[in-house]
């Protein structure tokens, strides 16, 4: 996983009107409707005030990443949640968040980005969740079922992306320039394939970069039916493509969003995660 910066995330607060209204016209789907189609979530928004949220700042490993939190938190009020950022960091944090009644909180280091819940058995991984919602909205974009689906990068998001089509009758090929780990991951997920080569991209039509590497993917990778789903930071998709094909690019929305739904799923079901 790459850790963010504060560049990275400056104009997300600022845009996320924007970006959606964009969203809604290419895709014809919000950030919320793909986050609440990867992990099937299916209620009304009357739901969201029952469940209130904290954002606590971690200063562990490199540090809280300038505005880090209070973008989290305005990527949830956007849709609406009910969430407040913890004055105290770390553990005061949580204090503060048990003492103000906070049902999830969301957490950061270096490392890891979770949600968990303060009152029963729920947990929602970043790096998972962020693996289903890119993967649900190139399904939105598919013409047909069974299509294969190239996926660079055999990390958690990679195989998360790689089950959801698997899930959905598409055929993952997975491909990481680690190919034993490419050919590992494949091996545990039903209908999965290998592609071994990085001269191959323009065979596919879709692409779900969830690698860690940027500006590789060139003019002679594409066509002009591709369509790249990109969680991966930086962008594999290099600046001369980027006009070319439709890509589904943001660095934090739609997996913190997803994050929220998996969370409420659980504690409305009483039903854990499978990670
Ligand atoms: N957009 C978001 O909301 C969001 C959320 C979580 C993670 N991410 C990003 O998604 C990416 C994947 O996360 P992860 O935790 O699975 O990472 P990871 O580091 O565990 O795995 C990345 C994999 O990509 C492979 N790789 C690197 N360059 C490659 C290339 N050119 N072609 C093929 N494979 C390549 C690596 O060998 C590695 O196996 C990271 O960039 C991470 O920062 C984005």
């Amino acid at each position: 996983m790459t850790r963010l910066n504060t560049m990275d995330i400056s104009d997300i607060s600022n845009r996320i009107n924007i970006y959606d209204r964009e969203l809604k016209k290419t895709l014809g789907y919000t950030l919320e409707e793909i986050a609440k189609k990867s992990v099937r979530a299916f209620y009304s928004d009357s739901i969201y005030k029952e469940y209130k949220v904290a954002v606590i700042p971690v200063t562990s490993g490199m540090g809280i990443i300038n505005g880090f939190c209070e973008t989290v938190s305005d990527i949830l009020k956007h849709i609406r949640a009910n969430v407040f950022v913890t004055e105290k960091t770390d553990v005061g944090g949580i204090q503060e968040a048990f003492e103000k009644n906070a049902d999830i909180i969301f957490m950061s280091d270096d490392d890891t980005c979770a949600a968990f819940s303060l009152n029963g058995k729920v947990y929602s991984d970043n790096g998972y969740v962020t693996g289903v919602a890119f993967a649900a909205a190139l399904e939105i974009m598919m013409e047909k079922e069974g299509e294969e689906v190239l996926i660079l990068g055999a990390g958690p998001v990679g195989i998360a992306a790689a089950q959801y089509f698997s899930q959905i009758g598409a055929i993952p090929v997975i491909c990481d320039l680690q190919e034993d780990k490419a050919r590992d991951v494949a091996s545990k997920i039903k209908n999965a394939k290998v592609e071994k080569s990085l001269k191959n991209l323009n065979k596919y039509t879709y692409i779900l970069d969830a690698s860690t590497s940027g500006d590789f993917i060139k003019e002679e990778d594409i066509k002009e039916t591709t369509i790249i789903s990109a969680p991966g930071i930086p962008l594999g998709a290099a600046k001369e493509i980027r006009d070319k094909v439709f890509i589904f690019h943001n660095p934090l929305e739609i997996g913190i969003m997803t994050m929220y739904f998996d969370c409420l799923n659980q504690l409305m079901e009483g039903k854990q995660n499978e990670y």
